[in-house]
């Protein structure tokens, strides 16, 4: 699935640089090969806790860039150490990293599986970055192990140079793209109480998209009580009325968050977040509903 969503990117220096790489169509073969070799694994009724887990459903907010500053931070101590002369010390923070990479890429990876399209294939570019610093990484600690000092810090430097590029292209990810940010996180209003629907129309049980100045609202009624919650999924903008809504819980129709359609609250990943919630009642005949204020 590639949803058609507004482009995102700003011009500026690194336009064409990004434009050059994402465009690369090997990249494409090696996401589709890679995407075939792990679904079978992702499918597993047994994987969606530990899913949900990587992604960090449990923690509030994506897991992955909390992970990323392990290893940077371990392996820029690492250099610092060689560099005065602490060799058995950066030895052992070059290990320590390399281990702590090896738990990021985990995450990143489970991020990466419900990215789509440019973002995707940039993605894919951000991991096989990483991974090469990784292996210049691990060669350095071999090349310590062998007492080959110089080589090992050449490696190391080298390979926390490549890192720092796989990070540039993380943040761009992340705050170029909006990748794994909520995206609901602006939304706002309406200020008032506003007037959505006919109370006849809704019919209990069963969700109903409405606009509200400009933007998409899901109703959903429980006997006399009406709710409603933005209809754009907080993971990546999925139309949720285009969803399944069984049992109270809707599935997003990209990448299957689950949320309780009562409250907005995450049932299942890769969200991270809740719906953002609206206050809704029944006035004069009508659904009315007001939002969060500025
Ligand atoms: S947009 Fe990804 S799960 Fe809804």
């Amino acid at each position: 699935m590639d949803p058609a969503r507004p482009a995102t990117m700003q011009e500026g220096w690194q336009s064409p640089l990004l434009d050059a790489l994402e465009q690369q169509p090997w990249l494409d073969k090696a996401g589709n090969y890679l995407t075939e070799l792990l679904q079978p694994l992702l499918d597993l009724p047994e994987a969606r806790p530990i899913k949900d887990f990587l992604h960090g459903t449990w923690l509030g907010h994506s897991l992955h860039p909390v992970l990323t500053d392990l290893p940077i931070g371990f392996w820029s101590g690492s250099l610092l150490l060689d560099l005065v002369g602490a060799g058995r010390s950066a030895g052992v923070l070059s290990a320590a990293g390399s281990a702590a990479a090896v738990a990021t890429a985990v995450t990143g990876v489970t991020d990466w599986t419900v990215t789509d399209g440019r973002e995707k294939r940039l993605g894919l570019l951000h991991g096989l970055l990483n991974v090469a610093g990784l292996g210049l990484q691990l060669a350095s600690l071999q090349a310590r192990l062998g007492r080959r000092r110089l080589r090992a810090v050449s490696l190391s430097a080298a390979g926390l140079t490549v890192s720092t590029a796989a990070a540039w292209l993380g943040g761009e990810l992340v705050f170029g793209r909006g990748i794994s940010v909520n995206h609901d996180a602006w939304t706002a209003g309406p200020e008032k109480w506003t007037p959505v629907l006919d109370d006849s129309d809704l019919v209990d049980g069963a969700p109903r998209k409405v606009e509200v100045e400009g933007r998409a609202v899901l109703l959903y009624r429980e006997g006399p009580r009406v709710f409603a919650m933005e209809n754009a999924c907080a993971h990546a903008g999925g139309p949720l009325d285009e969803g399944e809504a069984r049992d109270g819980v809707v599935t997003c129709p990209w990448h299957g968050s689950q949320f309780r359609l009562r409250d907005g609250a995450l049932v299942r990943g890769p969200s991270t977040f809740s719906q953002l919630r609206l206050q809704a009642r029944i006035a004069k005949g009508q659904v009315e509903v007001r939002g969060r204020q500025g």
